[in-house]
């Protein structure tokens, strides 16, 4: 496999404090383009002999914003079964409903824009429901759960400019822990 050429950004770097715009369709050649190469990317991270030769960070999810694309889209590559993926495209997401149940990932959120140690919790809804459009705009909706509604709610606030750290009180990193399942 051949690494895409990508440049992820580094929160530093004002873009991702900003809002992301609607996509329109048909989609440019270069988003599919981009798409693609998120996916792979992500899919090469997460592939041990991959991620040693390139020197890679493991990610399971990306929004367009991290590459410089202010456009309201992401992607997320979950390995379901030793290597088996399933790839998401997510364009245009909008929340439909969330639980009430609450959740966190007990070892700390990541992302690939991040590159300093963290520590704290994100309190996430455990399960959520989302309209979004596929490749070829056609609206679908998804339920997701778990991980994969923490990774959903992770990469939506990057539509909006929000990373998760923003979510963590600095003086009190747990706070409101005990109210939550840890996953
Ligand atoms: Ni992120």
């Amino acid at each position: 496999m051949k690494l895409p050429n990508l440049e992820i950004l580094d929160e530093k770097d004002k873009r991702l404090r900003q809002k992301s715009v609607e996509v329109t369709f048909p989609l440019s050649q270069e988003d599919k383009d981009l798409i693609q190469d998120m996916l792979l990317y992500l899919k090469m991270s997460q592939i041990e002999e991959e991620r040693e030769k390139y020197d890679l960070r493991a990610g399971t999810g990306l929004s367009a914003v991290q590459l410089g694309s202010l456009k309201r889209f992401f992607v997320v590559v979950d390995e379901e079964k030793e290597g088996k993926f399933r790839n998401y495209v997510v364009i245009n997401p909008k929340i439909q409903s969330v639980s009430e149940e609450m959740i966190y990932v007990g070892e700390g959120e990541g992302c690939l824009s991040v590159n300093r140690e963290t520590e704290g919790i994100v309190p996430r809804h455990a399960r959520m429901t989302v309209e979004a459009q596929d490749l070829d705009g056609k609206t679908y909706m998804i339920r997701v759960r778990e991980e994969i509604s923490i990774i959903f709610q992770h990469e939506m606030d990057h539509l909006d400019g929000v990373l998760f750290v923003d979510h963590i009180d600095p003086k009190n990193p747990f706070k409101n822990s005990q109210n939550m399942r840890e996953i």
